[in-house]
């Protein structure tokens, strides 16, 4: 049997990147999979990419920094399946900047997006994990959560604010049979960083000890162990996708 064979999943941001690459893993692992983004037709296009290659896959619309869109979103998908066990707290923007220059409005989207985002949701997803007893989160940090970047001041306090949030989800929800971890990629090649110019992918990638970026595939293999039995100890932690970056 495959790993996550017929569990629900619900993955945020699923679209394009690392989102796209976890839906398919899990796909393939055996999961019945809802990709949720902003952008649905692109979701749309993404899931029928992923039935093509034979797997479970279903497109919903969710904007993560809207508490009604999350809602709607979760109760379509227990109106169809009857449960929602596995969700993925992927979706996340940059707004960067040198924090004198920051504006305002880029420290709030960002962390709406990426902070409350995951926790509107999981608060929501995780009524329904409850009576169920079963739940399994992850939520998509970042080695800079970790380790603080300049020009990310919004963005780095998002991904710390997601490690911290994960270790209280954790914490209140083990006795419920619930896990959350976080994962904590590096310098991954998706759409997010090719906006970089060559002289900060260059700058990213001497600290790389691998000498290459990770892939999104990299981060999908470790989001699905986290999600399947074989982790069903481990919960509240933190797992660096990083090819070395920071130890
Ligand atoms: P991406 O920009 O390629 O994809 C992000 C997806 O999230 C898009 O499909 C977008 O439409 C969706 N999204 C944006 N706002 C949304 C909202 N309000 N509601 C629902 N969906 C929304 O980004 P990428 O690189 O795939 O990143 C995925 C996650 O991994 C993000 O949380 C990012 O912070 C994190 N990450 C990425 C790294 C990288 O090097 N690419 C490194 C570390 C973390």
């Amino acid at each position: 049997m495959s790993r996550l064979e017929n569990r629900i999943a619900l993955v945020t941001g699923a679209a394009q990147g690392i989102g796209y690459a976890i839906a398919e893993k899990l796909g393939r692992e055996g999961a019945v999979v809802y990709g949720a983004d902003v952008n649905l037709a692109g979701m749309e296009k993404s899931a029928e990419e992923l039935r093509q290659k034979g797997l479970k896959a279903n497109a919903v619309e969710l904007n993560v920094s809207d508490r009604s869109s999350c809602e709607k979103a979760v109760a379509a998908i227990i109106a169809k399946e009857g449960r929602v066990e596995l969700l993925v707290n992927n979706a996340g923007i940059t707004r960067d900047g040198l924090l004198m220059r920051m504006k305002p409005e880029e420290w709030d989207a960002v962390i709406a997006v990426n902070l409350t985002g995951a926790f509107t949701l999981t608060q929501i997803a995780t009524k329904a994990m409850i009576s169920q007893r079963f739940g399994r989160i992850v939520n998509v940090a970042s080695v800079v959560g970790l380790m603080g970047n300049p020009g990310q001041a919004n963005y780095v306090a998002s991904k710390a604010g997601l490690i911290g949030f994960t270790k209280v989800v954790a914490r209140e929800l083990a006795g419920r049979n619930i896990t959350c971890n976080a994962v904590a990629p590096g310098f991954i090649a998706t759409a997010m960083t090719e906006k970089l110019d060559d002289r900060q992918k260059e700058a990213m990638l001497s600290v790389v000890p691998m000498k290459r970026p990770g892939t999104p595939e990299d981060v999908a293999k470790a989001v699905c162990f986290l999600l399947s039995e074989e982790a069903s100890y481990i919960t509240g932690q933190t797992i660096s996708v990083n090819g070395g970056m920071y130890m």
